[in-house]
């Protein structure tokens, strides 16, 4: 499972690049309005941090088709590289996917809290869906059980469209949604980081250390 990191905070995003294997980088508006730099300079740094080849997601904030279509454009043209194209999965979206799919650009469908919508995006030619697995818990639904059933549709009707699950707020989330077999997920910086440590590892290694030093006193490499 593909692991991105949904933040555009620059110090964050360099250290679980230089700790972790992280195959990606997305945003959206609210994520680089909490930055203080201008949001191009910001997006070609995470780039410069993870490299042009690695994916990173650039949410579109036009109304209409056609302005969203403009909009992706004008992101594809100003950042160089990998980059993915997120279209919310409204009406206005679906349409702006079918062009842009026309057009060889990538996008992603997001914003998504039905398998339908998954569905009706993998039609409209996305490369990656974005269900939104907290919001829809908020709902009094099952983010979880939304997630298993897009990689069951895709399955079914074998679409290469994959599932980027987003909108956590924890690792039991993100544990379940690998089990229901989405192919990436995106997390913040600090569930990232809960997923890879665990205090009791710390507290192992520790042990091990004391045993050997007081056995064989302290290591010399
Ligand atoms: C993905 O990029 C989504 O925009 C993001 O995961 C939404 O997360 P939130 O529900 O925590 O705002």
């Amino acid at each position: 499972m593909k692991i991105f990191i949904d933040s555009a905070n620059l110090s964050q995003i360099r250290q679980l690049t230089e700790y972790y294997q992280i195959d990606g980088v997305t945003t959206n508006p609210s994520i680089l309005a909490k930055e203080k730099e201008d949001y191009w300079d910001v997006l070609k740094q995470i780039q410069t941090i993870i490299g042009t080849e690695k994916p990173l997601f650039v949410q579109t904030l036009s109304k209409t088709a056609d302005e969203i279509v403009q909009e992706a454009e004008n992101i594809v043209q100003t950042l160089a590289g990998n980059i993915y194209v997120k279209v919310p999965a409204v009406k206005e979206g679906y349409k702006a996917m079918k062009k842009l799919n026309k057009l060889g650009i990538n996008t992603l469908g997001t914003a998504i809290f039905t398998a339908q919508q998954a569905l009706m995006s993998a039609n409209c030619g996305v490369q990656y869906v974005a269900p939104y697995v907290n919001r829809i818990d908020n709902l009094s639904n099952d983010g979880i059980q939304v997630v298993a059933e897009i990689v069951k549709l895709f399955n079914t009707f074998q679409l290469q469209t994959e599932v980027l699950a987003a909108s956590f707020k924890n690792i039991n989330q993100v544990h379940k949604c690998s089990l229901a077999g989405a192919h990436s997920v995106t997390v913040s910086p600090d569930i990232i980081e809960a997923l890879h440590v665990h205090p009791c590892s710390a507290v192992s290694v520790e042990g091990f250390s004391k045993d050997w030093q007081g056995r064989f006193g302290v290591l010399t490499t």
